[in-house]
């Protein structure tokens, strides 16, 4: 397994990827919008065959500045496939984007969404990773579930 900064090439292989994975589905101009703004922020595993098995597709917020909040980063997606999971492929995406969100933009956190039914994600998030909840968003995802919405320091201590 090998994972690596993604690239242009790689954004169709996530979209596959993400829609295999996850109800909340984005554009491929969106993607690209995130590999062209924010280039050193996504990542992918691939296999042996260079086929995306996962990946992450990560941003800086853009409004903190305008919302008087220090900069940060933000999760927009992440998933690996299913008969990958359980390899750690996650918990290296993750922080592969948080190091690059500290040092290159200076984030001083992360922040995120997840379901509050998604036990597999909140236990990578929370007890693999050390996010806090940082509150609830009511009624967030388009089924009417609601959100918890997640931030991990990344300012050193
Ligand atoms: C959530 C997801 C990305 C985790 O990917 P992964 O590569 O399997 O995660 P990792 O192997 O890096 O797991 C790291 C840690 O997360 C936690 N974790 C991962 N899967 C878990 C599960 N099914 N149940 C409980 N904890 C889990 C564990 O603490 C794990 O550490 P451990 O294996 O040493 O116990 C994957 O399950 C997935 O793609 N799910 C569908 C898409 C999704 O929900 N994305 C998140 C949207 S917010």
């Amino acid at each position: 397994m090998n994972i690596r900064l993604a690239t242009a090439g790689d954004l169709l292989g996530m979209q596959a990827c993400n829609l295999q994975n996850l109800p909340e589905n984005y554009t491929l101009r969106y993607y690209l919008y995130h590999a062209m703004t924010w280039p050193s922020l996504s990542y992918v595993a691939e296999d042996s065959k260079g086929r995306v098995v996962g990946y992450i597709l990560a941003k800086m917020e853009e409004d903190a500045a305008e919302k008087n909040e220090p900069p940060h980063g933000h999760v927009t997606s992440i998933s690996v496939l299913r008969s990958y999971r359980r390899l750690g492929l996650a918990k290296k995406l993750m922080l592969l984007s948080q190091e690059a969100m500290a040092t290159i933009y200076k984030a001083e956190y992360v922040s995120l969404h997840v379901r509050k039914s998604n036990r597999a994600a909140i236990g990578l998030y929370r007890d693999t990773l050390g996010f806090e909840v940082h509150g609830v968003e009511a009624k967030y995802y388009a089924d009417g579930e609601d959100a918890l919405a997640m931030r991990l320091s990344l300012k050193e201590t």
